[in-house]
């Protein structure tokens, strides 16, 4: 059995894709990352992955006329860098169909709210905190699921709660269920490739 694969897909700030570059410094992923991919390259993920040697690749859906030609260069890409797993870390995008197809059961994300409550459309960022806390919520969490065709629709994995408490603000909050996210994604990652 070899090495596995990890791909992560990215937009942002790159805590979760960091909190998996860590894990497997440390052993606790028994993996390697073989590249980022993001549709943004001003992004602070961008440098995470060049400071700890991983490659990056920039696919901008913009560049391409629709979403079957989108997810043709990133199959492109994953051709090359042949993940055993792909990770959405903050991927602020809809991943073509073609790619979740070919890739089905192999494509996992996290989401900084108890699904099936607070996901799809709409709900990224600080909007699901604030609907939280609208709602009136005594807690929330974050979700890993696969991925399919549906936002946030998929089965879901796993799940890390955390209370809502008095005072709290979407960032407040969103700082509480980040901390948990970055427990839980590496934990679910390994378990998930010791069983491929
Ligand atoms: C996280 O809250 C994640 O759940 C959501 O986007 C955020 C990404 O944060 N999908 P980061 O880029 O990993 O810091």
């Amino acid at each position: 059995m070899g090495v596995k694969n990890i791909v992560v897909f990215a937009s942002g700030s790159g805590s979760n894709f960091q909190a998996i570059i860590d894990a497997v410094e440390a052993n606790s992923i028994d993996a390697r990352i073989t590249g980022l991919i993001t549709n943004n390259s001003n992004i602070q993920a961008i440098d995470r992955a060049s400071n700890a040697g991983i490659p990056s690749r920039v696919i901008l859906p913009s560049q391409y006329s629709d979403s079957t030609a989108f997810g043709l260069a990133i199959l492109d890409v994953l051709e090359e860098w042949k993940p055993d797993l792909i990770v959405l870390a903050g991927y602020m995008i809809k991943v073509p169909t073609n790619v979740t197809r070919r890739y089905r059961g192999r494509i996992i994300n996290i989401h900084p709210a108890l699904l099936p409550k607070y996901g799809g459309k709409g709900y990224y960022g600080e909007r699901v905190h604030r609907a939280v806390l609208e709602a009136g919520e005594q807690e929330s969490g974050c979700t890993v699921h696969y991925v399919d065709e549906d936002y946030d629709r998929g089965p879901i994995i796993d799940q890390k709660k955390v209370p809502v408490l008095p005072g709290d603000t979407p960032q407040t909050l969103a700082e509480r269920v980040l901390h948990e996210e970055h427990q839980l994604l590496p934990q679910v990652i390994q378990q998930l490739l010791s069983k491929l």
